[in-house]
C-alpha cells in the first residue's frame, strides 16, 4: 500500500509520509531555470514534458513519498474559457466572466483545452520515481475558484464590496463548477491520481452564516463524488473557523490544517487523519528551530494519524538545504 494510502484507509499511526505544498516551485534553482524560459504559466502547465519534469523535480532531490502534480487550481476557470494571466508580483488575473458563453460548454471542448494536465499526471504516476509513492490530483474547492472567478483576482483580505449581489449569477457558476470540477477529477484520477486534494484556500473569508451555501454543501457534494471513485480526498479548509464542524459535515478522509490552529486542540476535536500545520516560515529560520518545532508536530500527533506537511505552501526564498533536513529529520523520527 502506498504510504498516504496506509495513514488515510488504514490509520497507520506508525508512519508519517511526507509531502510538501508547493514542492515544486520557485524555491528550487532547477524549477527557475526552467520558468525563466516559458514567462507564460499557464503554457507552461499545459506543457505536458516539462511539466512533467517540473512535478518529479523535488522527488529527485528529496526523499518525499508523494508526487503532486505541477498545474494550478486556475486551469479550471481557463478550461472553462476565462482569461487567466499570472502577472510577476501580482498573482492571478482572470478576464470577465462570460456566464452564456460558460454555460454552453460542453465536457469535450473543457478537456480538449486542458488534456496535457492529464497527459502529464499519466507520465508522473508511471515514472520509476514514484513507485510505491503516491501521485496527488488537486482542484481548488468550488468557494475559492468563486473568488478568483468574480474578484478576477486574489482577494488579499476581504472579498470586494459587490461580491454576493449578483445571486442568479453565483448560482449558475456554482452548478458549472460542480459539473466540470467533476470531470477534472475523474480524467486526474483516471490518469493515475491516486489521492486527490482539495484546496479552499479562501474558506476563511466567510462568516459562520455563508459557510452552508458556499462551503459545506458544495464541498461535501465533491467529496462524496471523489469518494464514489474509490479514492481517498483531503481537504483543506484554509483558515476556516471551525475545523471541527466542517470535518463533521463534509466528511473528508483527512484534513490539512494551516498554521494558525493549535495542534494539541485540533487532536482533541478531530478524529480523522489530519496532515501538515507547520508554519513555512519556519524553514527560514535554522536546523535548530525547524527541528524543534516540526519534532512538536510529530509529538503530539505520535498516536494518530498524520501526514507531515506545512500550514500552507513552501515560501519561494526557502533554502532547499532547509528542505532537505526538514524531509530526512521527519524519515528518522
Ligand atoms: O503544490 C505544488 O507543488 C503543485 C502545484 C500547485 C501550484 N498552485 C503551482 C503554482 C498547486 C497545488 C497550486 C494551488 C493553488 N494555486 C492554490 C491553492 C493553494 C494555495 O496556495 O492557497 C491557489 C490559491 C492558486 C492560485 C495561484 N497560483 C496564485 C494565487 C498564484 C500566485 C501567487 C504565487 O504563489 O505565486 C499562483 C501561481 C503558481 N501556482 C506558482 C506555482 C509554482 C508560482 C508561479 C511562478 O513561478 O510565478
Amino acid at each position: 500500500m502506498t504510504p498516504l494510502h496506509e495513514v488515510i484507509i488504514k490509520k497507520n499511526t506508525k508512519i508519517n509520509p511526507i509531502w510538501i505544498m508547493r514542492q515544486a516551485g520557485r524555491y528550487l534553482p532547477e524549477f527557475r531555470e526552467i520558468r525563466k524560459k516559458n514567462q507564460n504559466f499557464i503554457k507552461l502547465c499545459l506543457n505536458q514534458e516539462l511539466s512533467t519534469e517540473i512535478t518529479l523535480q523535488p522527488l529527485k532531490r528529496f526523499n518525499l513519498d508523494a508526487a503532486i502534480i505541477f498545474s494550478d487550481i486556475l486551469m479550471l476557470p481557463y478550461g472553462l474559457n476565462q482569461k487567466v494571466e499570472f502577472e510577476k508580483g501580482f498573482g492571478p488575473k482572470l478576464g470577465e466572466v462570460n456566464i452564456d458563453e460558460m454555460s454552453k460548454l460542453n465536457e469535450v471542448d473543457f478537456v480538449q483545452k486542458i488534456y496535457p494536465v492529464y497527459k502529464a499526471i499519466k507520465k508522473v504516476s508511471i515514472n520509476d520515481i514514484v513507485k510505491n509513492k503516491n501521485t496527488i490530483g488537486f482542484v481548488g474547492a468550488p468557494w475559492t475558484l468563486l473568488v478568483y472567478i468574480i474578484n478576477q483576482k486574489s482577494p488579499k483580505k476581504s472579498l470586494k464590496k459587490n461580491f454576493f449581489e449578483n445571486n442568479s449569477l453565483i448560482k449558475k457558476i456554482l452548478l458549472i463548477l460542480e459539473k466540470f470540477l467533476k470531470i477534472h477529477i475523474r480524467n486526474q484520477i483516471d490518469n493515475g491520481a491516486n489521492v486527490i486534494q482539495i484546496f479552499d484556500s479562501w474558506a476563511g473569508l466567510l462568516e459562520e452564516r455563508d459557510l452552508p451555501d458556499y462551503i459545506y454543501s458544495p464541498t461535501l457534494n465533491l467529496v462524496n463524488y471523489v469518494k464514489s471513485l474509490n479514492t481517498p480526498v483531503i481537504c483543506f479548509p484554509r483558515e476556516i473557523k471551525n475545523y471541527k464542524k466542517f470535518c463533521e459535515i463534509v466528511k473528508p478522509d483527512a484534513i490539512g490544517i494551516d498554521y494558525n490552529i493549535d495542534p494539541k486542540k485540533i487532536l482533541n476535536d478531530i478524529k480523522i487523519p489530519i496532515q501538515g500545520g507547520l508554519d513555512p516560515k519556519i524553514l527560514l529560520t535554522d536546523k535548530e528551530t525547524l527541528k524543534k518545532e516540526a519534532t512538536k508536530y510529530l509529538d503530539i500527533f505520535k498516536d494518530h494519524p498524520y501526514i507531515f506537511n506545512l500550514g500552507h505552501g513552501v515560501l519561494p526564498e526557502t533554502d532547499p538545504i532547509m528542505m532537505d533536513y526538514l524531509v530526512n529529520m521527519v524519515k528518522d523520527y
